[in-house]
């Protein structure tokens, strides 16, 4: 790492990855998501510097970069630092002065598994900043401010639940969250049972097109909506007779992401409860609708997403299976059984590269707690 007057030792912040149990594309339409933070996580190491230059460096990959943090317009380079950089860009704009520091990186949270990474290093990036600059920021606060830098810096439009759950996720606890006012429950999961998640080894990309394509069909619903229902702010508040009654005009295409989103938030809402009674049978249906909507009315999952998924179901002692995170290619969450854990890794495993040609990785998690220092 490059030159710098270093005295103390690092200090080491970690932040998790994440697993979104139910809840799939609603963050962004003010919905209820239901996501999990996991024992997968980015680590990162920090020492200030004198001056006010961020020097960034991660073990994942092999270069490191330099950024000025007086720089007058800065402009995401395509690289894997962009992450970082735009949490340090925004919470500057935020008018939080920072110090300039050495910042090392290491992930565990698989890129492109659809497991949030990118969130993870956002977070780790701002405890890390913030930290060693001695300002205290409200948790939610940090949670937007790094949402911000992914969707105006990096330039991916996506919503609050990724960095919410990196920094508000407990062990043992699924974190119900209102995306509109940011309210929460913290959940318990049975320890009975697991979350197991299979990355189908296909890399998602979330910058891409398809993610922001399917936010703006959502912004169209919304607005065809809103001549007839004035109080439509978002897809959250539209029930599925007024979609019925009201969207019968809207191209057949958003008329069907809006009925994802719509039956997405009402899922949310029945799995809460379903946990509350302990009826994991119950979450296991909730979860296989959620999957089906997601592939056939959102269009976003893949030809490995749903392989997945129906080797999954036909395993003893699963409740339910379904695609998570963004889509186009990443992993499935799977709850099984305890006692089952292992032969699902195995059948699971096998029977996808019989088809795919392709050894899936398999991870079996624990829900975790959010950001902090170790
Ligand atoms: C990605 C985004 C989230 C959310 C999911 C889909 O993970 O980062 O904000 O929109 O996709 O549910």
């Amino acid at each position: 790492m490059s030159q710098t007057p270093i005295n103390n030792p690092p200090r080491t912040f970690r932040a998790p990855g994440r697993v979104n149990l139910i809840g799939e594309h609603t963050d962004y339409n003010d919905g209820f998501v239901m996501p999990a933070a996991i024992d997968l996580s980015v680590f990162a190491r920090v020492w200030p510097r004198e001056d006010r230059k961020l020097v960034i460096r991660s073990e994942n990959f092999s270069d490191e970069i330099e950024f000025d943090l007086d720089q007058p317009n800065p402009a995401p380079q395509q690289h894997w630092s962009d992450y970082s950089v735009g949490v340090a860009v925004m919470l500057e704009r935020a008018g939080h002065r920072l110090r300039g520091a050495n910042l090392q990186l290491r992930g565990e949270v698989p890129v492109g598994s659809g497991l949030s990474s990118s969130a993870a290093v956002e977070v780790a990036t701002a405890c890390a900043l913030t930290s060693i600059s001695e300002l205290t920021i409200d948790r939610r606060e940090l949670a937007l401010l790094c949402q911000k830098a992914e969707n105006e810096f990096v330039g991916a439009r996506v919503g609050i639940m990724d960095q919410f759950v990196a920094l508000f996720g407990q062990a043992q606890r699924a974190l119900l969250l209102d995306c509109r006012s940011l309210e929460f429950k913290l959940l318990p999961l049975p320890d009975t049972v697991n979350l197991v998640i299979c990355n189908t080894m296909v890399k998602h990309a979330l910058a891409s097109s398809a993610y922001n394509e399917r936010r703006a069909q959502c912004e169209a619903g919304v607005k065809h909506l809103a001549q007839f229902l004035p109080n439509v702010k978002a897809l959250r508040d539209v029930t599925i007779e007024q979609l019925e009654r009201f969207g019968r005009d809207l191209p057949e295409v958003v008329y069907r992401r809006c009925r994802h989103v719509i039956t997405e938030n009402a899922r949310v809402q029945a799995a809460g409860e379903a946990l509350v009674q302990d009826d994991l049978h119950r979450f296991g249906e909730l979860m296989a609708e959620s999957h089906r909507s997601l592939r056939d009315d959102y269009e976003v999952s893949s030809r490995e997403l749903d392989l997945m998924v129906e080797l999954a179901d036909k395993v003893e002692g699963v409740y339910g299976a379904r695609m998570t995170g963004g889509g186009f290619g990443g992993s499935t969450v799977n709850i099984v059984d305890a006692a089952h854990v292992e032969r699902f890794k195995r059948n699971v495993a096998q029977e996808y590269e019989q088809v795919m040609a392709v050894n899936p990785e398999i991870y079996v998690c624990e829900p975790s707690n959010g950001a902090e220092e170790i």
